[in-house]
């Protein structure tokens, strides 16, 4: 039997990407401009698509800077026949293409019962649609020497409903990226095509930072954060070991898979729980929501866990949430409560995911006295503890 590692080329060496030639759409800025610097960076000539010229160009400029070989390619990856003209243009200038990385994409907030048609349409075109145009173009030219690395970027959203935002057009756009890379990777994988994606959590661009600049921006940071265990949102530079691996020999076995880069999201509920209790999915019974809370608590290893109920919209309420806190009984409670939506309860929401504490609706009045027993006996226990310890 061959010893695979030590007949194996050292494992850095399978990370150069010397000769090869790459296509980033969306590259002029964003995740696609650090994605055209990584792969320059390791050694990729590298055209730099994107539907913004001046954008493309400062983008190669930059490459170019840095001793990277690189042209800007001005075109709309919607539109079937320009992309076919970007690898017309890549092989016409290199010969040929070994990586082409589909990135550009748009994100759309609305409610799902209000989407207009061709707002649905829009995403769905740039984020689906042209995706398999551009998987379609360069796999044909990779065909010829029956090697190449595809790369989709995806989203956390193809994994998670976001919450407090209602996006319904993009993170049904992006599970399908996931699912289509799946079925290209299995198609083409006896063609040497290996088809992966990135899925990215929150991530600063300008697109999130002229967000977080406004108001509304402000209050969704209040509620991201807690569900993202790293406590930030991703630089693009978090990203970029990751397109360079799927591009390079080191992955080669790899295919169909999806690298999930967003600080732990998917491992705290913790999160899937916060994330159904959310404002925004008042309407979901208290047992779904349970039942994730409970997965993802046991997720995290979080054993001191418990479920109570509580009067909502109150400063009763509000003060049970400091108590829990400050005496740091539990990893993680679980209030579930009484009452409509309101600003006195958004501010309860608020406050409970900031500490980490679920809400959902509609518990009887006999549950909320236990719980003030609960509360009570708590208190008491602690008192008594620290009467006995000294
Ligand atoms: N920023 C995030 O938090 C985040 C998180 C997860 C996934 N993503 C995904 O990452 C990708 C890049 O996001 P970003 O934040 O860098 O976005 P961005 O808006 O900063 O950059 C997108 C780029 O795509 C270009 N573009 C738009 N329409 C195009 C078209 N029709 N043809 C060619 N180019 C076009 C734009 O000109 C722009 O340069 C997107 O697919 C996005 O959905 C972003």
């Amino acid at each position: 039997m061959k010893d695979a590692v030590l007949e194996s080329k050292p494992i850095l060496e399978r990370f150069r990407l010397e000769g090869r030639v790459a296509l980033v759409t969306g590259g002029g800025q964003g995740i696609g401009r650090a994605f055209c610097h990584a792969l320059g960076e390791a050694g990729v000539a590298v055209a730099v698509v994107d539907l913004d010229a001046a954008c493309a160009e400062a983008v190669a400029h930059e490459l170019s800077q840095k001793g990277v070989d690189a042209i800007a390619v001005r075109s709309d990856v919607t539109d079937a026949e320009q992309v076919e003209q970007i690898i017309r243009t890549i092989t016409g200038h290199w010969g040929q293409l070994t990586i082409g990385v589909n990135n550009a994409g748009i994100g759309n907030w609305a409610d799902a019962e209000k989407v207009p048609r061709d707002n649905w349409r829009m995403v769905m075109s740039l984020n689906l649609d042209a995706v398999l145009f551009c998987a379609q173009s360069e796999a044909r030219e990779m065909f010829k020497r029956k090697y190449g690395k595809i790369i989709n970027t995806a989203s956390m959203s193809a994994h998670i409903v976001n919450t407090p935002q209602r996006q319904v057009a993009y993170n049904t756009s992006k599970a399908e990226v996931i699912h289509m890379t799946r079925t290209l990777a299995a198609e083409w994988a006896d063609r040497g095509i290996r088809v992966n994606s990135i899925s990215p959590g929150y991530t600063r661009t300008m697109l999130v930072e002229k967000l977080i600049a406004t108001p509304e921006g402000q209050k969704m940071t209040q509620v991201w954060m807690p569900l993202i265990p790293m406590k930030r949102i991703a630089d693009v530079s978090d990203l970029q070991g990751a397109v360079v691996y799927l591009a390079s020999e080191a992955s080669d076995f790899m295919t169909g898979s999806d690298l999930l880069i967003a600080g732990g999201v998917l491992h705290a509920v913790g999160a899937l729980g916060l994330l159904s209790a959310s404002p925004s999915s008042r309407s979901l019974s208290d047992e779904p929501i349970e039942a994730a809370l409970i997965d993802g608590v046991n997720r995290m290893r979080l054993h001191r866990y418990m479920t109570l109920p509580i009067i909502r919209n109150s400063i009763v309420g509000l003060a049970f949430l400091k108590i829990v806190e400050a005496l740091r009984t539990f990893d993680l409670i679980y209030i579930m409560t009484r009452g409509g939506p309101g600003v006195a309860t958004e501010t309860i929401d608020l406050y409970a995911y900031n500490v980490g504490i679920a809400i959902s609706d509609n518990i009887s009045y006999g549950a909320c006295i236990s719980f003030l027993m609960m509360v009570i006996t708590v208190v008491f226990s602690n008192f008594l503890c620290k009467v006995v310890s000294r």
